[in-house]
């Protein structure tokens, strides 16, 4: 696992949203579920989408291009948890939001 990175403050993401922010280089949907903060990778397993500008339902993240929802805590798709996206570490130091890379995004890293 990568160092922690400093993405946002808490009240950057309010309850029920999500973004896309950097870290190390690499893209991540980062979502604030009633006040717990969930990060995934955010390129879509479909077809590249961006999670991060989907629509947040409860834990669940709809891809703003075909549609493929991912709960957010676990990374599995909807109907099939055989399809998953990369979870990432999220911790919450005073105001600040922090998300480390998980060792299969570890790659990517710039
Ligand atoms: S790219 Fe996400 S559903 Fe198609």
């Amino acid at each position: 696992m990568s160092a922690f990175v400093t993405v946002a403050t808490v009240d950057q993401i309010p309850p029920g949203t999500g973004r896309t922010v950097e870290v190390h280089g690499v893209w991540i949907a980062l979502f604030n579920v009633g006040g717990v903060y969930y990060a995934v990778d955010n390129t879509c397993p479909h077809a590249g989408g961006p999670l991060g500008e989907g629509h947040l339902t409860d834990e669940v993240v709809e891809c703003p291009w075909h549609g493929w929802s991912f709960n957010v805590r676990t990374g599995e798709r909807s109907g099939n948890p055989n399809i998953t996206v990369a979870c990432c570490p999220v911790k919450v130091e005073g105001n600040e939001v922090q998300v480390a890379l998980p060792p299969e995004l570890e790659r990517y890293r710039s």
